[in-house]
């Protein structure tokens, strides 16, 4: 595997590769890299002649300076496990390489980044459209690969794609999950060994509330879920949204679209976890 540093030496390598034919496929990461990643690494090596992985702590996406500062930066154990994983590009830019001047740009994505992640956290899905649009643009992938945790993430990242007229597939990949059914995430390493105890509840409730759904609203199965994981001392819902998986709109009944997901925040302590269900697919 090669670690590179700046653009010019990516678009030059990757540039000289697709001249050969090779079909390359893209992994961006934000690095403290965990199993998640790794199984997109994986999926990417199945699909495509090349893998890279980008492994950058993009500051633009960061709504509030304190998790930019305290945002875990492993960078020789994620050099360590791409190695493993058998990439072949690992991408570790610098903040100047990636905006040697301000990226002013401003996207117009749309419904689906102004609703759940997008009312929380203004500015996130910017952040998130211009690093993308950067990496696609660098590395002009055949393949882009994300992890269906960040859910939201995904269809905003199609739209900027629309948008922006990138020609490639965006691979959305299975949540990869604890043996207690804890969705598997950097930030899960703060959580204090009570709230570690607690948390896989999130996982457990949202899968019993699939089978509570069969036979209540989607008002009722919010309720559910909400009083459920409330009940943990430590743990409070932020929200818990029924929508639509395409266009992230809340549904009203389970009936009004054949593609429905429960997307939930959840702070356990003053750690802030998310998650999914698919209540239909
Ligand atoms: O999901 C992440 O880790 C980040 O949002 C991404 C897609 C790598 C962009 O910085």
């Amino acid at each position: 595997m090669v670690v590179i540093r700046t653009v010019d030496q990516l678009t030059k390598t990757l540039d000289s590769l697709r001249e050969q034919g090779k079909t390359i496929g893209l992994v961006p990461t934000m690095g403290a890299l965990h199993k998640g990643h790794i199984s997109l690494v994986n999926r990417a090596r199945a699909d495509n002649d090349i893998v890279v992985t980008s492994v950058f702590v993009n500051p633009t996406q960061f709504n509030n300076p304190n998790d930019l500062a305290t945002y875990p930066r492993t960078e020789d154990a994620d050099i360590a496990l791409l190695e493993a994983a058998n990439c072949d590009i690992a991408f570790v830019p610098t903040v100047e390489q990636i905006y040697p001047e301000p990226d002013n740009r401003v996207f117009n994505l749309g419904p689906v980044a102004e609703v759940m992640e997008g009312a929380m956290r203004p500015g996130h899905f910017n952040g998130v459209a211009q690093i993308v649009s950067k990496l696609f643009t660098y590395t002009k992938p055949h393949r882009a690969y994300f992890g269906e945790k960040d859910f939201q993430q995904i269809a905003v990242i199609r739209q900027m794609a629309k948008l922006e007229n990138f020609n490639l597939n965006i691979i959305s990949c299975p949540i990869i999950r604890e043996d207690d059914g804890l969705a598997i995430s950097s930030r899960n390493v703060r959580l204090s060994p009570q709230m570690r105890k607690i948390a896989p509840n999130i996982a457990r409730i949202l899968k019993e509330s699939i089978n509570f759904a069969l036979s209540h609203s989607v008002e009722q199965t919010i309720d559910f879920v909400t009083t459920s994981i409330n009940a943990f001392d430590g743990m409070e819902v932020e929200y818990y949204q029924i929508v639509d998986s395409h266009t992230l709109m809340p549904v009203t009944s389970f009936n009004d679209s054949d593609h429905v997901v429960g997307c939930i925040t959840v702070y356990c302590g003053d750690v802030r976890l998310i998650d999914n269900i698919a209540y239909k697919r």
